[in-house]
């Protein structure tokens, strides 16, 4: 049985002060909560969450990173600096990172080995364009995303990957994929992870749905069979609306 992930992306919002009040709101009342959780601030707001949520059930997550360790990057952040303010996960190619800033599979999956090779685990976000759903080919979308994510991972560090499958025209828009459409590809994703390294790798992967989960949806989505947790963003920058999906029931 596969432990549920939820996570809380509040990308470019908040505050260190607004960001520490949700966490410390959060920490309260999730204190009992079954499930595997991560919040995810923005970079400036990472250090002071982290100290709220150091000794908690609650992970530490960044957006992103650089793909290289350290130099000439204006406005880039390093792994050894998440590292250095205990960072636990980083999330890894957002539809945002793709198609706003135009990262590509290659710079996604040098961050992916990066984020690894220093011991952090990651979620690796993947996911179709409207265009890509409507001319048929967001299954092979979502599986040409995962192999390329993960090219020379091993399966011992398959253990600190997530897969966040994120259909893109349902983030932020209110629109979610049918819980049944939404576990079509996450079977795809998971069958991609079984030819690629095995059955019990497969088993094992833990795989998101992202995109405009809420309280009234979070259940129904849970309860596919291959949907193992959500990656939030919207619904995560308030307690009142996070707190029910976190705590949802399977
Ligand atoms: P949303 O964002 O919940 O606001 O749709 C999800 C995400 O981008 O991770």
């Amino acid at each position: 049985m596969r432990q549920s992930f939820i996570a809380g992306n509040w990308k470019m919002h908040k505050t260190p002060a607004e960001a520490v009040a949700l966490a410390e709101e959060l920490k309260k009342g999730l204190s009992d909560c079954k499930h595997k959780l991560l919040i995810a601030p923005s970079f400036t707001a990472l250090d002071a969450v982290s100290k709220v949520v150091k000794g908690s059930n609650i992970l530490l997550g960044a957006q992103n990173m650089a793909t290289v360790e350290e130099g000439a990057h204006t406005g880039e952040t390093s792994v050894l600096m998440l590292k250095a303010i205990g960072v636990d996960v980083v999330i890894l190619g957002h539809s945002e990172r793709r198609h706003v800033y135009g990262e590509t599979d290659e710079m996604i999956n040098t961050k992916v080995k990066l984020a690894l090779e220093h011991g952090f685990e990651v979620i690796l976000c993947v996911g179709e364009t409207l265009e890509e759903r409507e001319a048929g080919n967001a299954e092979k979308v979502v599986k040409t995303q995962t192999e390329s994510g993960l090219k020379d991972v091993t399966e011992a560090q398959l253990e600190k990957v997530t897969i966040a499958y994120e259909p893109v025209w349902a983030i932020g828009t209110g629109k979610t994929a049918t819980p049944e459409d939404a576990d079509q590809i996450h079977k795809v994703t998971r069958d991609t992870v079984k030819n690629l390294y095995s059955d019990a790798a497969a088993e094992k992967m833990i795989i998101q749905y992202g995109g405009s989960v809420k309280p009234n949806n979070a259940a129904q989505l849970m309860s596919m069979e291959n949907i193992d947790g959500a990656l939030v963003g919207g619904a995560s920058l308030k307690a009142d609306l996070f707190l029910p999906i976190a705590e949802y029931d399977k």
